[in-house]
């Protein structure tokens, strides 16, 4: 399948990007928000075919020793294809050289164990909306 691959928020449609993680309950910011989090963001990948955007993700990082991925999704109807193991992957070429962690939903958890990520024993958080959080099974 033809795609392009973009790594920089130029001529990126938010609204499309909006979508996308809307759809999957990834995210509930709006376009504005979220157009603000992939730009403060140090890496980001946009997979497009034409002018529709089918794939996202993205990395924030010191750009030396730590980054921390997020937002990975690929449009329904182009998942399955090894779509999204090309945006993480080439989220870690831009980042190389980091520890690089990625908090997933526990449904996908054998999914990166399948694209070389381990899983972390010592972590923590503190989430803004823990019973969310412990509802959907992130934290006891
Ligand atoms: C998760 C997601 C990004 C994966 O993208 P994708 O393009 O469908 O995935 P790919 O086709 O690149 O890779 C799928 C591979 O993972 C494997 N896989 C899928 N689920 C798996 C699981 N639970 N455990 C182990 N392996 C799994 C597949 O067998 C396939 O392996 P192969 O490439 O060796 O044949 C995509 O399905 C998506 O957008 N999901 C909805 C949004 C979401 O939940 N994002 C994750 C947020 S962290």
């Amino acid at each position: 399948m033809e795609y392009t691959i973009d790594t920089s928020c130029n001529n990126i449609d938010f609204y499309q990007v909006h979508e996308i993680l809307h759809f999957y309950g990834l995210s509930d910011l709006n376009v504005k928000q979220q157009k603000q989090v992939f730009e403060n963001s140090y890496a980001v990948v946009f997979l497009r075919k034409n002018d529709k955007v089918i794939g996202v993700g993205r990395a924030i990082s010191d750009g030396i020793c730590q980054a921390a991925i997020y937002n990975i999704a690929i449009r329904d109807e182009y998942r399955g294809k090894g779509l999204g193991k090309i945006v993480v992957d080439n989220l870690l070429s831009q980042v190389e050289g980091c520890n690089v962690i990625l908090y997933t939903h526990p449904k996908h958890l054998g999914l990166y164990e399948h694209w070389g990520f381990s899983k972390v024993k010592t972590a923590y958080a503190v989430y803004c909306d823990p019973q969310h959080y412990r509802e959907e099974g992130f934290i006891d």
